[in-house]
């Protein structure tokens, strides 16, 4: 393989631009050239293809964002447009492609690998769903963005003696919330993966207050109800003096963590070698801290991402 093609898709995350960098860098080290492709899958389908150099991924390392640009494209789920795109990649002459991205992407990159075009994708989303990984890029800048927050908000909390909901990112995931939760010391932590009852919540709300404690912070996962939503429910069961706090996108942006440059580094190095042997149609994951490679095909319709739940029971048993 002589050229490869890389893109960025779905919500952006901090570290894309790392794992970008490192995928030129790598591919121009051992001879090859790069091709980006903007816009994600969109881009792919409209043919935004342009030649990348070693200048162009300079100054990238630290930037959160993607500079390649990302779109959601459902559109991608049609064979008309996959076909379109594996057109689009061989008009430019471009033998393999890296994918970066999330859940959409990586459905993306399915398409491509059932067509038999070779495709290797980087999980890179905020949200670490994705199977096959213990940790996707921009989950460790996210949690820190979020952990910040909290910190912020307990000393107003504490001042107010008020209770918040803090409504995070996450999709259908929990991991945002879970982490950045047992980090942040939250009271509690409410997450899709794991089933909650309302009434016990503010029992223990009213247990601390009648202990003298004067904050109260709940995480709220976005995929379990909206942060308004919640608050409201939490309200009809006493005054524990509620606001809200839906952190949004303000968790997607931002430069990258020293952990999520270097697992996008690591990343990125591996998806070349892997096309330089060949090697198309995975994904690339680390999990119990090595770099591993498995088929996307079956990675996507066996496995599920899995929440590390003993981060809840830990929450359960030091934070009230
Ligand atoms: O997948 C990343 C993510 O930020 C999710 O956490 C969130 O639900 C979604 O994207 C928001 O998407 P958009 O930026 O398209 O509104």
């Amino acid at each position: 393989m002589k050229r490869i093609g890389i893109l960025t898709s779905g919500g952006d995350a901090p570290g894309m631009n790392a794992a970008v960098r490192a995928v030129v860098r790598k591919a121009i080290y051992d001879g090859l050239e790069v091709y980006g492709i903007n816009y994600g899958f969109a881009g792919l389908v409209a043919g935004d293809i342009r030649r990348l150099d070693i200048a162009d991924v300079g100054d990238k390392i630290q930037r959160g964002g993607t500079f390649l640009y990302s779109a959601r494209y459902p559109d991608f789920e049609f064979e008309e447009g996959q076909l379109k795109g594996i057109e689009q990649l061989k008009k430019f002459g471009i033998e393999g492609l890296v994918v970066i991205g999330g859940d959409g992407s990586y459905h993306g990159a399915m398409r491509l690998t059932e067509h038999g075009y070779p495709t290797v994708g980087i999980p890179g989303t905020i949200d670490n769903d994705i199977p096959g990984t213990d940790f996707t890029i921009g989950f460790d800048t996210a949690i820190n963005t979020v952990l910040e927050s909290l910190d912020r908000i307990r000393d107003t909390a504490t001042s107010h003696v008020r209770t918040f909901v803090i409504e995070v990112m996450g999709r259908n995931a929990g991991d945002i919330a879970l982490w950045s939760g047992v980090a942040g010391g939250a009271d509690e932590i409410i997450i899709p993966e794991h089933n909650f009852d309302i009434a016990e919540v503010a029992r223990k709300i009213q247990e601390g207050r009648d202990r003298g404690k004067k904050h109260c912070l709940i995480v709220l996962a976005e995929g379990v109800m909206g942060g308004n939503e919640f608050a409201e429910k939490l309200s009809e069961y006493g005054n524990f003096h509620v606001r809200v706090s839906i952190l949004g996108h303000v968790i997607r942006g931002g430069a990258p963590s020293a952990r999520d440059r270097v697992l996008a580094s690591k990343f990125g190095s591996y998806a070349v070698e892997l096309l330089e042997q060949n090697r198309g149609g995975l994904c690339i994951g680390v999990v119990g801290g090595k770099v591993v490679a498995a088929e996307i095909i079956d990675t996507l319709e066996n496995h599920k991402h899995q929440p590390d739940l003993s981060l809840y029971e830990l929450n359960q048993e030091i934070s009230y």
